[in-house]
């Protein structure tokens, strides 16, 4: 699936951003001050763009049932690939897909199969999920004919073991991918949080300040 792309261009946005306020901080120091105190900067990103927090559906992301929400009955150890659904400020359901690093993957393993540093807490009857976007340049992450115990990365052979929390196995990725704890709801898939971590791009200290931003929207 080659449709889906690197949120550069919003991570770029941010930085811009971050760096104007950095710039208004410093006008302020000029003595504009007062002018600027209780204003708030408008939001930067939209229902659509939000990450996975409590309570969303994940739903298809390919394929003929593309925007449904999964069933765990059709879940196995290759990869489904799902986008988080939550809603917007008035209730109306909204597919997260307008900020490609939402992506995720989905799989389902015997249970006792599953071992650290997953965390246990976020997985149900063998149901695990992570970011699907690899951390080291962005690429999507995709399913190992070769391993088929390992995801890989098709642009630089980056391996993650989708049984123990996708920790590194192979090539340049710098960590895991982040786990979206999830608890299984009427045949299908909720988060029961947000991403163990940032996703690909993110520093800690952004992801933190997204994940505040996203209470807003
Ligand atoms: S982008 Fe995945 S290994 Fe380089």
């Amino acid at each position: 699936m080659t449709k889906y792309r690197r949120a550069d261009p919003e991570i770029s946005r941010r930085k811009f951003i971050n760096v104007a306020l950095g710039t208004a901080g410093a006008v302020g120091g000029l003595g504009l001050v007062t002018a600027l105190a209780g204003v708030r900067p408008p939001n930067r990103i939209t229902a659509g763009k939000v990450p996975a927090i409590e309570g969303d559906i994940l739903v298809y992301a390919e394929g003929s049932q593309s925007g449904q929400p999964i069933k765990t009955s059709d879940l196995s150890d290759k990869i489904t690939r799902a986008w988080p659904q939550g809603k917007d400020k008035d209730g109306k359901p909204v597919i997260k897909k307008d900020e490609p690093n939402n992506l995720l993957i989905v799989f389902k393993f015997p249970t006792a199969e599953i071992v650290a540093p997953t965390d246990l807490k976020g997985v149900q009857d063998g149901v695990v999920a992570y970011s699907g976007i690899c951390q080291h340049l962005g690429c999507q992450v995709g399913d190992n004919p070769s391993k088929p115990e390992t995801i890989l990365c098709p642009c630089h052979s980056g391996a993650y073991d989708p049984r123990a929390g996708c920790k590194v196995i192979g090539g340049p990725p710098p960590k895991p991918l982040p786990q979206l704890p999830i608890k299984l709801d009427a045949g299908g898939v909720m988060a029961t949080g947000s991403l163990s971590g940032p996703y690909f791009g993110l520093t800690e200290s952004d992801w933190k300040s997204l994940l505040e931003e996203a209470k807003t929207i």
